[in-house]
C-alpha cells in the first residue's frame, strides 16, 4: 500500500506580542518554529501595548516566515496549507497574521485555514506526546484564559470551567507588578518563588459556588494587594520571595484541585495542561505528583510550546485540514472568538 502523502503546513501566530511562524509535518513533527518575542519592547510599559504590538508584527512577519521556511528546508510552494490564528486576541495584532496568510493563499493558491488560538494551545500537547489522543481533559491557563476543557475529539471541545474574572496569567502579571518584579510576571514569580516560603502567608483560595470547575483569581490578587498595603502602613518590610511563593502556591492549589476533580468526575484517565502558565515549574511539579498518585496520565508541552508559538497552530490546523476545513479569503480577525465556533 502507498504511504500516505505527508501534509506540510505553514503556520502563523500574531495574536498578542509574539510574531511567530512554523512549518509542521503531519501535525506532530515540527520542522521549524521561529518566534520573535516583543517582550522587551513592552516591558517598559508594564504590559502589552496593542498599537506597538501591531506595528512590530508588520515589521517582522515576512522575515519570521522566511526564516521558518528556510530552517525547515522547504519552499513555500510545497505547503499543503497556510494556517493562521484568527482569534481570540488583540484585533490589530491578529489582523497582521490574517492578512499575511490570506495574501499567501491568494498569491499561491495554497488553502487557508483559520485556527482558534486556544485550540492551538491545546494541540501543543500533540507535538511531543505522540501517543496522546482524545478524549482527555485539558487545563488551558494563559494570560487571557483559564479554561477547563473536555477535548472530546480533534477539534471538538466542551468548556466545563472558566474564570469568572482574571485569567491565571493575568493574576501572575498583576501581582508581579505590585511586588515590583515587572512584566511579564509569570516567569519572574516562578523564579523568585524558589527562594521564598510558600507557607509564609495564607492567601485565600476562591470557590465559585455555582460551578465547581470555574475559577476566580481577582480576590486572591486583592488579598495580595491588601497584604502589601498593610505591611507598608505598619512600616514592615515585605519579603518579595515569600509573597511570590505564597501567591503561587494559592494559584497552583486551585488549578490542581479543580482540574483533578473534573478528571475524576468525568471519568477520564488522561489530563493535559496548556498555555503560558502551564510552563510554571511549581504547577508542573504539583500535577506530576498528583496525577502519579491518582494513576492519571499527565501530558504537558515543553515550556517553549506552552507560551505563544506557531507550531501549536500548525498542529491544530492539521486536524482541521484532515476534516476538510478550509477558510475563505473573507476570513477576518475575531478578537473574542469562542472555542468551538467557526
Ligand atoms: O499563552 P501565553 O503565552 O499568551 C496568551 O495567550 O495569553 O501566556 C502568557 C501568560 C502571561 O500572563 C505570563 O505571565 C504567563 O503566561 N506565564 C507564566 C509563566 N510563563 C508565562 N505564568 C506562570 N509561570 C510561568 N513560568
Ligand atoms: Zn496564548
Amino acid at each position: 500500500m502507498d504511504k500516505e502523502k505527508d501534509i506540510l503546513i505553514l503556520a502563523i501566530e500574531s495574536s498578542c506580542d509574539e510574531t511567530a511562524a512554523a512549518v509542521v509535518k503531519n501535525g506532530r513533527e515540527v520542522l521549524s518554529n521561529v518566534i520573535f518575542s516583543q517582550i522587551d519592547l513592552h516591558t517598559i510599559y508594564g504590559g502589552v501595548v496593542p498599537e506597538i504590538a501591531s506595528r512590530k508584527h508588520i515589521e517582522k512577519i515576512n522575515q519570521v516566515i522566511e526564516e521558518a521556511l528556510s530552517r525547515a528546508g522547504v519552499e513555500l510552494c510545497s505547503m499543503d496549507a497556510v494556517a493562521v490564528t484568527y482569534g481570540p486576541g488583540l484585533v490589530g495584532a491578529l489582523l497582521v497574521g490574517v492578512s499575511e496568510a490570506k495574501a499567501i493563499s491568494f498569491a499561491t493558491g495554497i488553502p487557508l485555514i483559520g485556527v482558534h488560538h486556544i485550540e492551538g494551545h491545546i494541540s501543543a500537547n500533540f507535538i511531543e506526546n505522540k501517543d496522546l489522543e482524545p478524549p482527555f481533559i485539558c487545563l488551558v491557563a494563559s494570560g487571557g484564559h483559564s479554561h477547563l476543557v473536555v477535548v472530546k475529539d480533534y477539534g471538538e471541545y466542551e468548556i466545563i470551567g472558566r474564570t469568572r474574572d482574571d485569567a491565571a496569567g493575568e493574576a501572575f502579571d498583576k501581582v508581579a507588578r505590585a511586588i515590583g518584579l515587572g512584566y511579564p510576571g509569570g516567569p519572574k514569580i516562578d523564579r523568585i518563588s524558589k527562594e521564598g516560603n510558600p507557607d509564609a502567608i495564607h492567601f485565600p483560595r476562591a470557590r465559585v459556588d455555582e460551578n465547581e470547575y470555574d475559577f476566580s483569581f481577582s480576590g486572591l490578587k486583592s488579598a495580595v494587594l491588601n497584604y502589601l498595603n498593610a505591611c507598608r502602613m505598619k512600616g514592615e518590610e515585605v519579603n518579595t520571595a515569600d509573597v511570590a511563593a505564597s501567591f503561587q502556591k494559592a494559584v497552583v492549589e486551585v488549578l490542581v484541585e479543580h482540574s483533578l476533580h473534573a478528571v475524576r468526575a468525568y471519568g477520564y484517565d488522561k489530563f493535559a495542561i496548556a498555555g503560558g502558565v502551564a510552563s510554571n515549574s511549581s504547577l508542573r511539579a504539583a500535577f506530576e505528583a498528583e496525577c502519579r498518585k491518582r494513576k492519571i496520565a499527565f501530558y504537558h508541552p515543553s515550556p517553549v510550546l506552552c507560551t505563544d508559538n506557531a507550531a501549536m497552530i500548525g498542529a491544530a490546523a492539521y486536524y482541521e485540514f484532515r476534516k476538510g476545513v478550509r477558510s475563505g479569503l473573507d476570513l477576518n480577525a475575531v478578537p473574542n472568538l469562542k472555542l468551538g465556533e467557526r
